[in-house]
């Protein structure tokens, strides 16, 4: 059982290989989860390109939901083997002055394991035939038959949630739903605009609808995201291609009141430009814009003359959980030995979500 299979990326864009791998037991306070189901979001192919820090060999993968087989010594939080969880890349300890305030998920003393090790600094797996050690990702990584995770970075869920909807939960479409009531406070009446319906942007749209939003403006250059985004609950769809000389924010402004812009502006398309016409696309003085997808560069420019504008830009990192609509996001399925598939089928437009079985 500790010898196993994971995905692996060995450098910068380089090819997912299926790996037969070891993976150690869990030291004090850590928990080994069979993993049961995961999926993918747009931050693993992120990941195989460097994302956020090149650390190679790695096992990618961090949605996904699994139970705990084994247990280190001085695991808290209730936790016992035959949970079903879902790892999360954020910890709380319920201590510091953020996790106190219960405004916030980012907590001081268990921040994102972006180094791909373990709180102690090592790492609980190694390539099977070699000893190679590999680099974990957000925590522990997911798309593997057996993982290990902090039990800070762990959540019990309702053992009878569909296993792909509790995936879905543990990043992409938490992440957007969230941003849209803890991250901001998108309200009744308010109008939003959505940049990206990948997971993520559905779950802002999703939130935005909950919180009462009264104009919900999707925008997508693939024209396949217009159905989708209706049926989580967007009022109005923007495909830029079809608009090829006009900008993103033009054509936001003139389906809002007076062409004054929305409330508020997500980016989820990842696509590092697309933050300046976030800013323009939001109400001068009262707008709020929200980058979720802004990863890909290690740096963003915001147009000097933006700064001047009044409006505010607010960043955020996973946020609520809720069961919505999560069956509208599974597409496609494969098998863990199929992953190099899945990286394929990321590219064709009618691809949200891949689910990856074991
Ligand atoms: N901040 C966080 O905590 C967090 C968490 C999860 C994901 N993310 C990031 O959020 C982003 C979205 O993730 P996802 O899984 O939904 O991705 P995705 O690839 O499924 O969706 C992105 C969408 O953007 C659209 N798009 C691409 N370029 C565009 C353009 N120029 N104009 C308009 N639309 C365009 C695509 O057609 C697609 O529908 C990624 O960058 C991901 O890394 C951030
Ligand atoms: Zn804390
Ligand atoms: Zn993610």
């Amino acid at each position: 059982m500790e010898l196993c299979t994971a995905a692996v990326v060995r450098e910068i864009g380089g090819p997912v290989t299926v790996e037969e791998i070891k993976v150690d037991p869990p030291q004090v306070g850590e928990v080994r989860i069979k993993m049961l189901c995961a999926s993918i979001c747009h931050t693993d192919v992120l990941c195989c390109k460097g994302f956020p820090i090149p650390l190679f060999p790695r096992m990618l993968g961090h949605e996904g939901v699994g139970m705990i087989e084994s247990m280190g010594k001085e695991v808290g939080g209730g936790l016992k083997p035959g949970d079903i969880v879902i790892p999360l890349y954020l910890g709380e300890c319920g201590e510091c002055s953020n996790c106190k305030t219960g405004r916030t998920n980012l907590c001081h003393t268990l921040p994102p394991p972006y180094n791909g090790l373990m709180n102690d600094g090592t790492s609980r797996a190694s390539i099977a035939k070699t000893g190679e050690r590999l680099y974990h990702f957000a925590g522990g990584s997911t798309w593997c038959d057996y993982t290990v995770f902090d039990f800070n970075y762990v959540l019990k869920i309702d053992p009878k949630m569909p296993l792909p909807h509790a995936s879905f939960l543990s990043c992409g479409f938490t992440t957007g739903f969230g941003a849209t009531w803890r991250e901001s406070q998108v309200n009744k009446g308010s109008t939003v605009a959505v940049f990206g319906l990948g997971t993520v942007g559905l779950g802002v749209i999703s939130g935005s609808k909950m919180q009462g939003a009264s104009k919900i403006i999707g925008v997508d250059i693939n024209a396949k995201k217009a159905a989708k985004g209706k049926k989580f609950g967007m009022t109005d769809f923007i495909n830029p291609k079809d608009h090829p000389n006009k900008s993103i924010s033009d054509l936001v402004k003139e389906i809002t009141d007076h062409g004054l812009g929305v409330d508020y502006c997500f980016e989820c398309t990842g696509v590092p430009s697309l933050l300046n016409e976030a800013l323009d696309a939001s109400k001068i003085g009262i707008g709020t814009v929200v980058p979720i997808g802004a990863g890909g560069e290690p740096t963003v420019a915001i147009n000097s003359l933006t700064l001047f504008s009044g409006r505010t830009l607010k960043f955020t990192t996973f946020g609520g959980v809720r069961e919505v609509e999560l069956d509208e996001l599974l597409t496609h399925e494969v098998r863990l030995e199929n992953i190099r598939e899945a990286f394929e089928i990321l590219k064709k437009p009618d691809c949200l979500k891949i689910v990856i079985n074991f």
